[in-house]
């Protein structure tokens, strides 16, 4: 928001966080975003305070929280979105606007609205649904594909539209496309989203199963369906499935929220969604026992990645995580790298061996598990690293490696879906 020109002030909860900004610091690995932290602040435009009362005077305040997963639920935790949302009301002003980015179930939008009302101070409510991906977070603000606002019937509706436009000129001049619709189109819009894109995920490794059960081939597969412009070819990589902090959690969300709604049928194939995702993780967790002849009792594993894609350092319900943390399970002795994910894996899983340096990782190996397809990983040569593993074995969890190269240099190869 600073990068687009505005005065933005950034407040948390969590005074670490806010302590590292205010260092300029980014909390988290996001490509690029280090840089523009520092233009931001240097700009005088940029600030962060974990005193709240600061927001007093802001044209728009973005709600920007997170909705985990509920414990031992399928539905979303609202009480970060509810907690910001009671920490506002006593600072809003009249013809201020309160901007949700936060992926809500529906409903929520309209009923934080009431609580806006309630409380008399004459701010409104826009619900302006976020789809950034990680790792090209700076990239999506900037230049985001669409922009959607849920806004109220009327006036209040115009008024709310009109703030928004004015943050998001940029956009908007580079004929962004706007979709300027109710609150519950808004909020199923965001979800509806992330259930399209794991449905198409899980969609093909559906079709990395049976291809695995008849000696084809799904990326050969993705490729030839991917040329049907109705189709596409992204998000058709088969492999060890989707993680992360929004796909799983959000499809169980929705299916939590259809099924409050009565509506449960409607979405009852995101459960098989999520079924199909979960078993490439243990497909992954198979191949190595089936190598070893039925027990990796140990023997030394190397996990390539733990992040839940490349370029990010989040492991939140991530696959790779969650293969190395199941082969330890089993006995394994796992070395596990990651570029940037091994501080985040060893605070939640000190069980695991973290290394720094890949040749590390891959000295003494019998079997090599690739599961996040980090740059460093895709790039390795077969031949220079087969003279590093006791066992020259590798599982292709994101099929990102040429098969024919790694053969070549002597490897057992296994890709997901291809033979
Ligand atoms: C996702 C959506 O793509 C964003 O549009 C959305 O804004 C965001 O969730 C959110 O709700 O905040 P993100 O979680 O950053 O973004 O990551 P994706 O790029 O969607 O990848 C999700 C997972 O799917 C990763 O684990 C990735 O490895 C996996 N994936 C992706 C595949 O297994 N195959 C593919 O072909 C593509």
């Amino acid at each position: 928001m600073a990068e687009l020109g505005h005065e933005v002030v950034g407040v948390d909860v969590d005074p670490n966080k806010i302590a590292m900004l205010s260092l300029g610091k980014a909390p988290f690995f996001e490509p690029g975003l280090p840089e523009i932290l520092a233009t931001g602040m240097a700009s005088g435009r940029l600030s962060f305070t974990s005193d709240i009362s600061q927001v007093r005077g802001a044209q728009i305040h973005f709600v920007a929280v997170g909705t985990p997963q509920k414990k031992g639920e399928n539905a979303a935790d609202l009480t970060y979105v509810n907690a910001a949302i009671e920490a506002l009301l006593p600072h809003l002003g009249d013809g201020e606007l309160v901007a949700g980015k936060s992926t809500v179930p529906v409903g929520t939008a309209q009923r934080l609205a009431g609580r806006i009302a309630d409380a008399g101070s004459g701010a409104m409510l826009a619900w302006n649904p976020e789809f950034l991906r990680e790792g090209f977070a700076v990239q999506d603000t900037i230049s985001p594909d669409r922009l959607v606002y849920g806004v109220a019937l009327g006036e209040s509706g115009a008024a709310a539209k009109a703030l928004l436009d004015e943050v998001y000129a940029t956009a908007l001049s580079k004929d962004t496309p706007l979709v300027v619709t109710d609150y519950a189109t808004a909020e199923l819009v965001k979800v509806s989203a992330n259930a399209f894109l794991a449905t198409k995920i899980s969609f093909i490794n559906a079709m990395a199963e049976i291809a695995e059960s008849t000696g084809a081939d799904v990326t050969q597969l993705a490729d030839a369906i991917g040329f049907d412009a109705r189709i596409g070819r992204r998000f058709l990589n088969a492999g060890v499935g989707f993680g992360g902090g929004c796909l799983p959690k959000d499809i169980r969300a929705f299916t939590a929220r259809a099924e409050e709604l009565g509506r449960g049928e409607s979405v009852a194939f995101l459960k098989e969604v999520d079924s199909i995702n979960l078993r490439r993780r243990q497909k992954v967790v198979d191949l190595v026992v089936e190598s070893f002849g039925g027990s990796v009792f140990g023997k030394r594993v190397a996990v390539l990645g733990l992040a839940f894609k490349p370029d990010s350092d989040d492991i939140r319900d991530s696959p790779a995580l969650d293969v190395a943390v199941q082969l330890k399970g089993l006995g394994a002795e796992v070395l596990a790298i990651d570029p940037e994910a091994n501080s985040n894996a060893a605070r939640t899983h000190p069980q695991l061996n973290y290394v720094s340096d890949v040749d590390d990782a891959l000295t003494g190996a019998e079997a090599v598990v690739v599961v996040t397809e980090w740059k460093q990983f895709r790039e390795l040569d077969p031949v220079r690293v087969a003279g590093l593993v006791s066992r020259p074995f590798v599982i292709d969890g994101r099929n990102c490696l040429d098969p024919v190269a790694w053969r070549a240099a002597g490897w057992t190869y296994k890709g997901l879906g291809r033979p």
